[in-house]
């Protein structure tokens, strides 16, 4: 009997049902033994508190198309756990204590930045881990692409697609604040796709002036509504400049509600034309994956289940190449993937005419 556990960290994504779904159909397919799986409930809690379900591949049959994840996500302290004081570490014991009681092979963890610095974590203390890339914000070191981003993409390019016939009616400028954390991704995939007039990414802090500069060029030219494709972690040239603290007490002072308020807040005095900014949220991480997302999922579930029946634990899943991969973990949390000032797709970005503010 291959005993296999499972679980999904963090913010919840598209696809995470079919990563899931696809290592168990290549499990069931490719093993000798017999497989019992255990689904852990709500990512890294369901371990530490021994909370999990045993479960059946036909639990996994049919949803491949499905949003969220069927064992619930949550964002477990990932900081104590990392740099744990005692409670992290009790957190720590708890759940090797967990994967022993139920004898598991192999722990398969889908999981974010924080949840693979979490995975690294177990398997340094000897557990058998095998880790999937998942987040809308694909920034996950160590591969091209993450599962959810291409799903999240293509609903931020309908957010946009839809404020370009409203923006252009009122003759607005329509900022759309674009989900992402700390990293411009989607924003710049969407903002390219969505035809965007300006794009802002937080690797790229902006110079409210060159914006300016850029929407009066437009206007002069004839266009008389705007849209903007905003991260929600952008950060003006000026406040790039403060330490955390400083920057923390400006934005307490100024009442700041979110990074699209902020710019809108910056450009309105300079417009006769209305400024409103649009925040579609979560939407973005929502409903079901692409068809993209669902192939991915498909082919990644196929090399995680490769290693399991192989023994290579440790080991992270990854696009790399365009190939169908995997890394040490070590390699894969080394640090963030952010995008690079002169990253391919901001030349090209730029070379396309859109503003990206510096
Ligand atoms: O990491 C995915 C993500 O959606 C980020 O883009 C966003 O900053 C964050 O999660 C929001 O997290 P929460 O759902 O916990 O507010």
């Amino acid at each position: 009997m291959l005993k296999v556990g499972f679980l999904t960290s963090g913010g919840d994504c598209q696809g995470l049902n079919g990563a899931m779904r696809g290592t168990v159909k290549a499990l069931v397919t490719n093993s000798k033994e017999k497989i019992q799986i255990y689904g852990f409930n709500y990512g890294y809690l369901g371990m530490i508190n021994e909370d999990y379900r045993k479960m059946k591949p036909e639990d996994f049959e049919d949803i491949l198309n499905i949003g969220g994840s069927i064992l619930g996500n949550s964002r477990c302290p990932f900081k104590q756990i990392e740099k744990p004081d005692e409670q992290g570490r009790d957190k720590v014991k708890c759940m090797i204590e967990t994967y022993k009681k139920l004898e598991l092979d192999c722990l398969v963890v889908l999981g974010g930045n924080g949840s693979h610095k979490t995975a690294n974590l177990l398997s340094s203390k000897g557990l058998n881990v095998v880790t999937l890339p998942k987040t809308i914000d694909n920034d996950i070191y160590g591969t091209e692409v993450s599962f959810g981003f291409w799903s999240a993409i293509d609903i931020a390019t309908r957010s946009l697609d839809e404020l370009q016939t409203t923006a252009k009616s009122h003759k607005r400028i329509m900022i759309d604040e674009i989900m992402g954390h700390k990293t411009g991704w989607l924003t710049l995939h969407a903002g390219i796709a969505g035809n965007a007039d300006v794009i802002l990414i937080p690797e790229i802090p902006y110079d409210i002036k060159e914006v300016r500069k850029a929407i009066d060029k437009k206007m002069k030219a004839g266009k008389d509504y705007i849209v903007i494709a905003a991260a929600e972690g952008i950060i003006s040239k000026e406040d790039a400049k403060l330490s955390k603290k400083e920057l923390k007490a400006k934005r307490a002072e100024d009442g700041f509600i979110s990074a699209g308020y902020r710019l809108a807040a910056e450009l309105a005095p300079h417009y006769t034309n209305e400024v409103r900014v649009v925040v579609p949220g979560h939407v973005q991480r929502g409903g079901n994956p692409d068809a993209f997302d669902r192939v991915l999922t498909s082919r990644l579930g196929t090399k995680a289940a490769d290693l399991i029946l192989n023994k290579k634990f440790g080991m992270a899943v990854a696009v790399v190449n365009n190939k169908i991969t995997a890394i040490p973990l070590p390699q894969a949390v080394e640090k963030t993937k952010f995008v690079e000032p002169d990253d391919e797709f901001v030349i090209e970005a730029k070379k396309l005419g859109i503003c990206l503010g510096d």
